[in-house]
């Protein structure tokens, strides 16, 4: 039993070493990670879920996965180092100028509050550590 214990640990060291060198990319859609939607969402995270599903879901999807109207937040590009949580302030209050994508322009999200934003960004950092994105 203890070898394969071994060939799986060293299957798993792969993956991990395989995970990091990976090339960021910053425009294209193979760096996007699908979430398993069986995941629960954890009670810490479920008011900016509830605050996401109404104001942002509509064009970045359900467990923002992307619609044709938005990209997805599990993609390498928004990972915390490409766009920190500054980015998503600014994106929910002022909108953003379509620069990564051919999806448009976001307009400015009425009604979004800074504590809010506080909650919906945890809400997003957690789908991104569950799809492995950091
Ligand atoms: C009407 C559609 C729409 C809604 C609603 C929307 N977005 Fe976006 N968002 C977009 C599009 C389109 C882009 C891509 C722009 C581009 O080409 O980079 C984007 C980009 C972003 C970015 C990347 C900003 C950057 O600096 O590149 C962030 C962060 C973001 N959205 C957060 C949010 C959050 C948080 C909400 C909800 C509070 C939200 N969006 C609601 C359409 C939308």
């Amino acid at each position: 039993m203890q070898w394969m214990l071994k060939i799986m640990l060293f299957m798993l060291i792969l993956l991990g070493i395989g995970c990091e060198s990976k090339p960021s990319d910053a425009t294209a859609e193979p760096g996007t990670t699908q979430l398993s939607s069986a995941t629960p969402v954890p009670a810490e995270f479920q008011k900016g879920e509830a605050a996401f599903n109404i104001n942002c879901a509509r064009c970045h999807g359900g467990s923002g996965r992307g619609t044709d109207q938005g990209p997805t937040f599990l993609n390498r590009v928004y990972h915390p180092n490409h766009h920190g949580d500054q980015a998503f302030y600014r994106a929910a209050m002022q909108g953003v100028r379509a620069h990564h994508w051919k999806f448009g322009d976001m307009p400015p999200v009425e009604g979004m509050t800074k504590d809010l934003m506080v909650e919906v960004i945890s809400y997003i950092r957690w789908l991104q550590r569950k799809a492995g994105i950091y």
